[in-house]
């Protein structure tokens, strides 16, 4: 069974959600058509922890989430039900570490955590919490019902587009929330960040390959509201003993080679979406075709080019970098592959990788783009001895293709898997 919010959080999780949900149904009328969806979401939640208090026979009894233990490392992964948090968390599983998700299903899939839960079914190994990390009393209670050693923060939006059209959306889910997420950390002697940043904090830097010193010039709001959070994490850290690491992604491709986990976003967010995604639907035929937005940039062929980093390597630094940390210090690496390849290369890999010969649209650039991105991994290597090692395109994309094929609906229709 999906241990959702064990100990003390039972009760907390709906509440936490009926006050978001009503909050946001306020906020943000257009988002009625979900309603019905959500009601259900709602009810089906509630019901699963009600029976959850029914059937604990020991509720009573502290859970392990909640203490320290000896040669234990408990870490905190929010957004741990979307893309690269559920991958992170299959990882820091399988190494033996305790895991809590919060995560409140704004954009992830709860189905993504039963599979790990259903892979790590033993007490004290993973806990899931429903809760928004904007509501800093639910935060707040979170950080003083478990024992946390580290957290992972990956909850955020995270869709460049997406962020020129709702530019509040952005500041408010990433800097505010990651603020947040500090400020609780800070309170409760939480001693470990790891933070997902992004190489957009760079903007468009006129030398390439992007080094860590690169001047970070964001052009827009998603590498606006990462670099300021970057900033608060930054000053915080010159008068803290907690060990930081502040990992800045380039393009985040792939899924786990065994097929368990892959990458579902909403079906809202497709106009949105990422290049992987596109490739994909237009493979099934979802969509008509792959449009590609931007023929006359700068570069050799005319399409953007961009350093695609598989999740496996990257959850594979995460790791690395929760290893290395130590207090008091701040290391700050690009996670990419050194190599740039452009959007023609990279159709070319997809319509091999599915092969279906995709129909490709050329059409004008999108705001917010910028011509070529790629990394300079030397120091990552140097410090914490990561390199990249699923770089060959067609490969990543054939993994992620066959989790794509064989998942239809992504995780499924409903977000509470039955
Ligand atoms: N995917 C990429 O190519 C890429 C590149 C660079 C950086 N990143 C960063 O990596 C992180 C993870 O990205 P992803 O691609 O897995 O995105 P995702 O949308 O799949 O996952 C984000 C998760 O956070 C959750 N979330 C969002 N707001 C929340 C809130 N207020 N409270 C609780 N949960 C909340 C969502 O429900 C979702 O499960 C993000 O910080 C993103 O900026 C991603
Ligand atoms: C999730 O969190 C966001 C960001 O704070 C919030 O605005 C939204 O209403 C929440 N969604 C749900 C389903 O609770
Ligand atoms: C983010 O913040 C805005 C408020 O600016 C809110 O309306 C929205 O629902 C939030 N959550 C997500 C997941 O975008
Ligand atoms: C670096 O990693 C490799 C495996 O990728 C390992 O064989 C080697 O021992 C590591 N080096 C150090 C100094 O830890």
């Amino acid at each position: 069974m999906l241990n959702i919010g064990r100990n003390r959080n039972q009760g907390r999780p709906n509440r936490s959600m009926s006050l978001g949900m009503g909050s946001m149904d306020y906020a943000d009328p257009k988002k009625k058509t979900n309603f019905v969806g959500k009601i259900i979401l709602a009810a089906t939640l509630t019901a699963l922890c009600i029976i959850m208090l029914k059937q604990s026979p020991n509720f009573s009894t502290p859970s392990r989430f909640s203490i320290h233990e000896q040669g234990v490392t408990h870490v905190l992964v929010t957004g741990g039900a979307g893309y690269i948090g559920s991958h992170a968390a299959l990882r820091l599983l399988k190494d033996s570490y305790r895991v809590t998700v919060v995560d409140n299903l704004s954009r992830g899939n709860l189905a993504a955590v039963k599979i790990l839960q259903e892979l790590f079914p033993e007490p004290g190994r993973l806990q899931f919490i429903y809760a928004d990390l904007g509501d800093a009393k639910s935060v707040n209670k979170i950080f003083s019902e478990n024992a946390f050693d580290a957290v992972m923060h990956f909850a955020a939006v995270a869709y460049v587009g997406e962020s020129t059209l709702e530019p509040l959306r952005y500041y408010h889910n990433i800097t505010s929330n990651t603020l947040g997420v500090l400020e609780a950390m800070a309170a409760h002697g939480v001693k470990t960040l790891i933070y997902s940043s992004t190489c957009a904090t760079y903007g468009e830097p006129d030398k390439m390959p992007i080094t860590e010193d690169t001047p970070q010039v964001p052009i827009n709001p998603y590498g606006k509201a990462k670099k300021m959070a970057e900033d608060i994490i930054l000053d915080f850290s010159k008068n803290s003993d907690m060990a930081i690491m502040i990992l800045r992604y380039f393009n985040v491709i792939g899924s786990d080679p065994n097929g368990r986990l892959g990458e579902a976003p909403r079906p809202e967010l497709r106009e949105h979406g990422r290049i992987s995604g596109a490739c994909f639907d237009a493979a099934r035929g979802i969509m008509p075709g792959l449009k590609v937005k931007g023929t006359d940039y700068s570069t050799p062929d005319g399409t953007c080019i961009r350093d695609y980093i598989d999740v496996t390597d990257l959850v594979d630094a995460h790791v690395k970098a929760l290893e290395k940390a130590r207090p008091k210090k701040v290391g700050i690496y690009n996670v990419g592959t050194g190599k740039g390849r452009s959007v023609k290369e990279f159709v070319e890999a997809c319509k091999k990788a599915t092969g279906v010969d995709i129909k490709v649209d050329y059409l004008p650039r999108r705001p917010g783009d910028y011509a070529e991105v790629y990394s300079d991994p030397t120091k990552i290597k140097l410090e914490l001895n990561w390199t990249a090692k699923y770089t060959d395109l067609r490969q990543s994309l054939a993994i992620a293709w066959r989790w794509q094929k064989s998942h239809r609906n992504g995780y499924g229709t409903s977000r509470v898997a039955a």
